[in-house]
């Protein structure tokens, strides 16, 4: 597969080409019979796979119940006993503290008549009690307690009475989250990634704000929006001061991933000649804040604009339609 070394891919102000002047080489993506040469069925997008119900279920069975889903952070779960709700399409889980080293997922479905165990987003406790039978059951889903269990005859009682577990690991202070057991590691689906994303220190990351939106539009679409920058000059002409998406990099690894360079604060060869009046523009909309250069996609906080550790605001996330529900207030990094 071709692929630009991102050495390769160095900003130079002075070298930046003009609307109308070719791109050099070194700064595009890769071509993208290298990528995929089997390219000419991805051309046409069917609209079944935006429109057609019945598309819901394909990616349910073949890619949402398939992969590793990212669940939360794991500064979300420090203390043995905090727990938070995570849920995806038909299904909600709960992801655990359930040990000093020891993260737990398992279904948020109580065994005995299928009531949901929590309702809200985050927790902390020693047990999950169902409310409504009262159950109990421990941080790893394990059944503790079944409520006037000599009422019921044995024969009732004797399947798993456990809450089925999720596999469940961590990169970079994320907690994902996988429903097939059969599926690779985490480790090996994540692939060459941790490596690219070494220096950016994800796991010192805080959450500082974190934003939900619901958009009236299937997931692919937003998706694909955040795939290209292509629009940026017209869709955001704020942002298309301190953006050149002409010089934008994608590239493609093993597994699915891939990584897009987006150059900020530098002139865009569409405003035309570098010169004053563009350096301006551009020290206006950076300096000021982030969200006045772009508010669709820089959401922040006023710590965000203060911060000086690294800072990580999550928005946007690639979950089905009914996506994680948080609302935890900005906290500063301590
Ligand atoms: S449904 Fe949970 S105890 Fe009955
Ligand atoms: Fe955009």
């Amino acid at each position: 597969m071709g692929k630009v070394a991102p050495e390769t891919f160095v900003l130079g102000q002075s070298s930046l080409p003009a609307e109308g002047v070719a791109v050099p080489q070194e700064r595009k993506s890769p071509p993208i019979d290298d990528v995929t040469p089997e390219h000419d069925r991805y051309y046409l997008v069917d609209p079944a796979r935006h429109l057609d119900p019945a598309h819901v279920d394909v990616e349910w069975d073949k890619l949402w119940t398939k992969t590793w889903l990212c669940a939360g952070r794991l500064s979300d779960l420090n203390d043995v006993g905090s727990w938070l709700r995570f849920d995806v399409g038909r299904e909600s889980l709960i992801v655990c503290r359930s040990a000093e080293d020891e993260i737990s997922a398992f279904y948020n479905v109580c065994q005995h008549r299928g009531n949901q165990l929590v309702s809200t987003d985050f927790g902390k406790s020693s047990r999950f009690v169902c409310r409504y039978h009262s159950w109990n059951y421990g941080r790893t889903g394990q059944c503790e307690r079944v409520t006037d269990r000599d009422l019921f005859k044995a024969e009732a009682l004797c399947g798993d009475l456990n809450i089925p577990q999720l596999r469940c690991d961590t990169y970079g202070g994320f907690v994902f989250v996988n429903m097939d057991p059969n599926a690779p590691s985490l480790t090996e689906h994540l692939g060459e990634i941790p490596d690219i994303l070494s220096g950016y220190l994800l796991d010192e990351m805080v959450v500082l704000n974190d934003v939900v939106l619901d958009m009236d539009c299937n997931w692919k679409t937003m998706l694909e929006a955040f795939s290209e920058n292509y629009h940026v000059h017209k869709a955001h002409p704020a942002a298309s001061w301190v953006v050149d998406e002409r010089i934008t990099q994608m590239d493609f690894y093993a597994g699915g991933h891939a990584r897009r360079i987006t150059p900020v604060g530098v002139h865009n060869s569409r405003r035309g000649a570098a010169g004053p009046a563009c350096a301006a523009k551009r020290s206006s909309c950076i300096g000021a804040s982030p969200s006045k250069a772009c508010t669709a996609l820089t959401p922040s906080s006023p710590a965000a604009a203060s911060n000086t550790r690294p800072a990580l605001l999550v928005g946007g996330q690639l979950t089905p339609p009914s996506s994680m529900r948080r609302s935890v207030a900005p906290r500063a990094p301590g």
